[in-house]
């Protein structure tokens, strides 16, 4: 694909951080685009800096849990019907959440609402959408993934099932697709996204998804990190978890526009692979080095001294 001008792109959670920019800088470079989120509040601020930024693109919002299967196929429907097409040129697969970290403690419920927004999402969506890329003359999937679709970890003292489990399948998927788009739909392209530490407030929305904050993971969590909870209320533990969920949205070395200014690059160069942010590229590059420590204390280490550590251990 050599412009997004005139195209019409789907974006799953266009409500906020990188699915906001995604649809603004679309728009601007005169792409149509449908967004879905879970709530109107947030897609309607995208909707009026898409009017701000005067761009020429016409954008769409839907409400929709990509979750669910059905809501899937209700927003493919309003899609054809507000654009007025059967035929789509892009598909953002970006909505997702964080949470339920170990598959031994968490509740099996909240381990598998991470897992099917960010896994099922994606599948859902891929499933419902195809048929309406595959009537273009052109398109692409665009399915975000994470450093945790090659890297199970936050750190070695901290489980992350759920989310590397489904950041995972994503990066299968998507990798596989290349080669059916190939044999089966060749004017297609599949891109995979990994990003690195991006600041948006996926931390804050994560725990709002699962309800609030779990303080009995939270006070483990802490003791495992040395950290002495007996003296804190189950409202300041409340407090330091959403400080930390601030701090990762504000202390991030890529914003969620410069992310997306990187996906939207590299789908027009046409990559299939696409790291975002220089510690996803520092990561990807340490795993491959050397795979057999990727779940050692030395690998955090040698993360350190690139100066990447960030997220992963503060
Ligand atoms: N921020 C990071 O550091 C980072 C790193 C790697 C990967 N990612 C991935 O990037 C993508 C975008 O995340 P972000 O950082 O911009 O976070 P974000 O929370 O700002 O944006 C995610 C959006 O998805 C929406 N969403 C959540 N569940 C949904 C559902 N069931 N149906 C529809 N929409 C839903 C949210 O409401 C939100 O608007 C996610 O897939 C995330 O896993 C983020």
């Amino acid at each position: 694909m050599d412009t997004f001008d005139g195209r019409l792109a789907v974006v799953t959670g266009g409500g906020t951080g990188m699915g906001r920019e995604l649809v603004r800088q679309l728009a601007a470079a005169g792409c149509d685009v449908a967004m879905c989120d879970v709530s109107e509040g947030p897609m309607a601020e995208t909707t009026r800096l898409v009017a701000e930024d005067e761009s020429s693109g016409r954008v769409s919002s839907h409400l929709c849990d990509v979750s669910d299967e059905e809501q899937v196929t209700t927003f493919r429907d309003t899609v054809a019907a507000a654009h007025e097409t059967e035929c789509i040129n892009l598909l953002f697969n970006n909505a997702g959440i964080g949470g339920a970290g170990s598959f031994l403690t968490n509740e099996r419920a909240e381990w598998e609402r991470t897992f099917d927004v960010c896994w099922g999402g994606v599948y859902h969506c891929c499933r419902a959408f195809l048929p309406m890329l595959v009537n273009c003359d052109r398109g692409a999937v665009v399915n975000t993934s994470s450093v945790n679709g090659f890297w199970a970890s936050i750190g070695p003292d901290t489980p992350h099932t759920a989310y590397s489990a489904a950041k995972f399948a994503v990066k299968g998927l998507t990798e596989a697709l290349i080669a059916d788009f190939r044999v089966n739909a060749p004017h297609l392209s599949a891109h995979v996204v990994m990003p690195g530490h991006i600041g948006t407030s996926i931390a804050l929305n994560s725990t709002a998804a699962h309800g609030g904050v779990n303080v009995s993971d939270v006070r483990k969590m802490l003791a495992r990190q040395d950290i002495p909870t007996d003296q804190l209320t189950d409202e300041q533990i409340e407090e330091l978890v959403a400080e930390r969920g601030r701090q990762f949205r504000d202390n991030a070395p890529t914003s969620a526009a410069e992310a997306a200014t990187v996906i939207l690059d590299g789908v027009l160069a046409g990559e299939w692979r696409i790291l975002v942010g220089e510690d996803a590229n520092v990561l990807d590059a340490l795993v491959r080095d050397d795979p057999w420590s990727a779940y050692e204390p030395e690998f955090m280490d040698r993360l350190a001294e690139g100066g990447h550590l960030g997220v992963f251990r503060e």
